[in-house]
């Protein structure tokens, strides 16, 4: 694989047009959302999107998501339906991948979806992704910008950690707002939730009037959806009140601890925090212990993360 000096660039106007003419060209580029940091290339070169799967050491079989500017560009790839509609209508731009039926002349590289014949779609809700893809004036596929199976970046420091001199470049713009992956929401044409994210199941459900169902998929529904997933280089313990004299804990609410990803409780500021924690804590080197997480709201998805990122490899 080539190798890069990965260039460090900022949300000002030259560095994103230098960020657009790569992603142009068919270079990788991690660059912010609201969500977490996602690894970028221009979704028709196959060639590109082949070096995504390379530079994350992905399995070949796991498809991407592909991020547009708007629900326009975005009908331009899938077959287009009023749950589709409505969904938009209250979740886009934002945390919510849906996935529909690819429409026929897309012009996505078939590695983008595996060959599966549905497309996982995005507008992304930040300033600069947004005028990177405007600039970009292409589908960007871009799953999470780590190594597989490693825990996602919430900042550009993170990218660097886990992909420097794999990629062409960097977009820093800070830390992530959300800091969980998109809710993903298969309407093929049954509507089911495929991974937990930063959309709630509780406002999906208020939206479409139905039931989505609540717990987290056992099987494997998403192909991504590996149990082993998140993984910290330590080994991770749930649900733990009291932790070890060798492990460091992670704590929730007000307790005594290495690292809180919310003192008052908020699973808000807990989702922004978590990946940002594990990479912290991970650091250390010692065993990870956290503490319980309420399982509603946001709180499933961080508890579907953690049982991933606590699971046997
Ligand atoms: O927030 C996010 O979603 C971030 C940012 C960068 O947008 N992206 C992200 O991508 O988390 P990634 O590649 O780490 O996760 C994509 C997930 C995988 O679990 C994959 O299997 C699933 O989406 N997926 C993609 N296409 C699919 C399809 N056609 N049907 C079902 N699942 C699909
Ligand atoms: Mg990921």
């Amino acid at each position: 694989m080539t190798t890069f000096s990965t260039l460090h660039l900022r949300a000002i106007e030259s560095d994103l047009d230098r960020a657009a003419q790569l992603l142009r060209s068919g270079d990788l580029v991690a660059f912010p959302t609201e969500t977490v940091y996602g690894l970028g290339a221009d979704a028709r070169n196959g060639t590109a999107v082949a070096n995504i799967y390379a530079a994350k050491g992905r399995p070949s079989f796991n498809p991407l998501i592909v991020h547009v500017p708007d629900v326009a560009s975005a009908k331009k790839y899938v077959v287009w339906n009023d749950a589709a509609q409505l969904l938009a209508d209250h979740f886009w731009p934002g945390a919510l991948t849906i996935v529909l039926p690819l429409r026929s002349g897309h012009g996505l590289s078939s590695l983008v979806t595996a060959g599966l014949d549905t497309l996982a779609i995005r507008v992304p809700n930040h300033t600069t992704a947004q005028r990177l893809l405007h600039r970009a004036d292409a589908p960007i596929a871009a799953p999470s910008a780590n190594p597989s199976g490693r825990i996602s970046p919430t900042t550009a420091q993170h990218v660097l950690d886990g992909l420097a001199g794999r990629i062409a470049a960097v977009v820093d713009d800070g830390p992530c707002g959300v800091g969980l992956e998109s809710t993903i929401l298969g309407i093929t044409p049954n509507v089911t939730v495929l991974r937990y994210g930063g959309v709630t199941a509780e406002q999906i459900e208020a939206v479409l009037g139905l039931a989505v169902p609540h717990s987290a998929p056992t099987k494997i529904t998403a192909p991504g959806q590996m149990n082993s997933h998140y993984a910290p280089n330590a080994a991770v313990r749930l649900d733990v009140v009291d932790a070890k004299t060798d492990e460091v804990l992670l704590g929730f609410g007000p307790m005594k601890c290495d690292l809180n990803l919310s003192k008052s409780g908020d699973l808000i500021e807990a989702a922004a925090n978590l990946f940002d924690h594990l990479h912290q804590l991970d650091k250390t080197g010692k065993p990870i212990a956290i503490a319980p997480i309420p399982q509603v709201g946001l709180g499933r998805a961080i508890n579907d993360r953690l049982r991933r990122a606590a699971a046997p490899r």
